[in-house]
C-alpha cells in the first residue's frame, strides 16, 4: 500500500527565510524610517504592499500549507498525496512569491516597467495557482471525511477548515484580479481598495480560521483542555457567516452603495467577533471544565509520571504554551478593538488591529505551534534547545507590543514608544531566528542523540 509523503521541511524552511529576511526584514527598514522620521524611498508605498503579502502567504501561508499537507491527509484517511502535486504547490507559490515581490519593488528603480508589470501579474496567476491546487486537494478530502463518532478531535477540525477553503478560493481569485490589473494598467501600486480586500479575506477567511481548526484538534492533548465536544459547527458557521457577509460589505461599499456596504461591514464584524468570543468560551483556556482524559478515566491518568501542570508533556518542547497563552490574549484583544471601533468614539487604526491578529495571535501561534509539531513530525521527541523557546516568546512579545502600542498612542509623541516602534521589526526577526536555529538543530540531530 502507498504511504503517506514524509513531512517537506522545504515548507518551513521557505516561509522562516521569506519571513526574516522578506517580509519582517522590510517590516523593520519601514518602522525604522517612520519611528524616527527619516525619508522613505520612492518604493515606500510598493514596499507596504510587499511586506504585506510576504507576511501573510510568505511567512504563514506557507507554514499552514506545509502542515496541513502532512497532518490532514493523515487525519483525514485520505489518500496519500503524490510528491509531484506537493511540488506543484510549492513550486507555483515560492516562483509567485519571489517574482511578484521582487518586481514589485524594482520597478521603481529599472527602465524595464513593461517586463516588471508581467513578472507582477504572471507571479499572481502563479500563486494562485498553487493556492488553487491546494484548495482542490484539501476539498476533495474533506468532503469525502467522516470522522468515527468518538474521534473528536478529528471530527473537530472540519467545520473550521472548510470555512478556510471557502476563504482560500476567495482569495486565490482575488489576488490573481489584483495581479492581472496591475499588469494592465499603468499606476504604481497595487489596486489599494481591492488590495485591502485581499488581506481582509486572506486575515479573516483563511487564517483565523485555520488557526482555529489547528487549535481545536491539537489543543486537548498539547495542553490538555477538553475534548471539542462542544458544538464546533455551530461557532463555525456564525463565524463564516460574519466573514462572508463583511467581504460582501467591503466589496459592496467599493463598487455598488456605502449605505448598504457599510452596514453589511458592521454585521460582519459583529457576527465573527461574536463568534470569536463563543469560540474563545468553549476553547476553555481559563480550564473550567474537565479536560478530555477524565472523560474516559476517572483519575488523572499518568500518575507515576505526571506531566507538567499546564500541558500534555515533560517540558521537552520548552515552553510553548506560553506562546499560545499569549497568541489568544492578542486574539481577544484584536475582537475587542474591532468592536470599540465599531461602537465608540475610539479611533484605532487598521494597521494597529491587523498586528493584533498578525503578529499578535497568528505569529505567536505559529512560533509556539512550530516547536511542538516540528519535531514530532520529523521523528524526534524534544525540541534541541527549550531556552530558545522563551526567548522568542520574549522577543515576539516585546515586537508586538512595540508594534502596536506606540501607533495606537501616537498622540502622545513619546521618545520610548517611538523606539519601541523602530525597533519592533529587529526584535520580531530575533524570536523568528530563534525558531529557525532551533528547528535547524533539532533536525540535524541524530534522533539517538536525544536522551
Ligand atoms: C514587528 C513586526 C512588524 C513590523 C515592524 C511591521 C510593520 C509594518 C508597517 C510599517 C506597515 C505599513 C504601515 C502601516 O500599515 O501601519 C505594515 C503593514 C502591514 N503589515 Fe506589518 N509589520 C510587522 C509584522 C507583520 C506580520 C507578522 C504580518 C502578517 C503576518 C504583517 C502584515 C502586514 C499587512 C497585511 C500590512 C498592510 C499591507 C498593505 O497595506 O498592503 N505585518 N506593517
Amino acid at each position: 500500500m502507498k504511504r503517506h509523503l514524509a513531512f517537506q521541511t522545504y515548507f518551513i524552511w521557505s516561509a522562516i527565510v521569506l519571513g526574516l529576511f522578506g517580509g519582517f526584514g522590510l517590516g523593520a527598514h519601514m518602522a525604522y524610517l517612520l519611528a524616527f522620521g527619516l525619508t522613505p524611498g520612492k518604493a515606500f508605498a510598493a514596499m507596504v504592499q510587499v511586506h504585506g503579502h510576504l507576511q501573510l502567504l510568505g511567512w504563514t501561508g506557507l507554514f499552514i500549507i506545509g502542515v496541513s499537507l502532512f497532518k490532514l491527509p493523515r487525519l483525514m484517511s485520505s489518500r496519500p498525496l503524490h510528491e509531484n502535486v506537493v511540488w506543484a504547490i510549492f513550486g507555483s507559490l515560492i516562483a509567485g512569491l519571489v517574482s511578484k515581490s521582487s518586481a514589485q519593488i524594482l520597478i521603481f528603480y529599472t527602465q524595464s516597467e513593461s517586463t516588471l508589470r508581467g513578472f507582477v501579474m504572471y507571479g499572481s496567476l502563479l500563486e494562485s495557482t498553487g493556492i488553487l491546487i491546494y484548495f482542490g486537494i484539501l476539498l476533495k478530502d474533506s468532503v469525502a471525511f467522516r470522522a468515527q463518532s468518538n474521534a473528536y478531535a478529528a471530527a473537530g477540525i472540519k467545520p473550521f477548515l472548510l470555512v478556510s477553503l471557502v476563504g482560500w478560493f476567495l482569495y486565490a481569485l482575488i489576488n490573481g484580479a489584483v495581479g492581472i490589473d496591475f499588469g494592465r494598467s499603468s499606476t504604481e501600486i497595487l489596486p489599494p481598495a481591492w488590495n485591502n480586500i485581499a488581506i481582509e479575506t486572506y486575515i479573516h477567511g483563511v487564517l483565523l480560521p485555520t488557526c482555529f481548526a489547528f487549535s481545536i484538534s491539537t489543543f486537548p492533548i498539547f495542553l490538555r483542555l477538553r475534548a471539542p465536544t462542544w458544538p464546533v459547527s455551530r461557532v463555525a458557521t456564525l463565524y463564516g457567516m460574519g466573514v462572508f457577509i463583511y467581504i460582501a460589505g467591503l466589496s459592496a461599499e467599493l463598487c455598488w452603495t456605502s449605505v448598504l456596504g457599510s452596514w453589511l461591514r458592521t454585521v460582519g464584524v459583529l457576527l465573527r467577533t461574536a463568534a470569536m468570543f463563543w469560540f474563545l468560551i468553549e476553547l476553555d483556556l481559563f480550564r473550567l471544565h474537565l479536560p478530555w482524559f477524565r472523560k474516559f478515566r476517572d483519575n488523572q491518568d499518568r500518575e507515576h509520571r505526571p506531566p507538567r501542570r499546564f500541558a500534555g508533556d515533560y517540558g521537552q518542547f520548552g515552553n510553548f504554551e506560553w506562546l499560545i497563552y499569549a497568541a489568544y490574549a492578542w486574539l481577544f484583544l484584536g475582537a475587542i478593538s474591532e468592536l470599540a471601533a465599531l461602537f465608540f468614539d475610539f479611533s484605532i487604526s487598521v494597521s494597529v488591529i491587523r498586528h493584533f491578529y498578525l503578529l499578535g495571535f497568528v505569529s505567536h501561534l505559529i512560533l509556539g505551534m512550530a516547536v511542538r509539531i516540528v519535531p514530532g513530525f520529523l521523528g524526534r521527541n524534544q525540541i534541541a534547545y527549550p531556552i530558545l523557546v522563551r526567548l522568542s516568546f520574549v522577543f515576539i512579545l516585546l515586537a508586538t507590543i512595540g508594534r502596536t502600542l506606540p501607533v495606537a498612542l501616537s498622540s502622545l509623541d513619546n521618545k520610548a514608544l517611538k523606539i519601541g516602534y523602530g525597533f519592533s521589526g529587529v526584535i520580531a526577526m530575533l524570536a523568528i531566528a530563534a525558531l529557525g536555529v532551533n528547528l535547524a538543530i533539532t533536525i540535524r540531530r541524530n534522533k539517538k542523540s536525544f536522551g
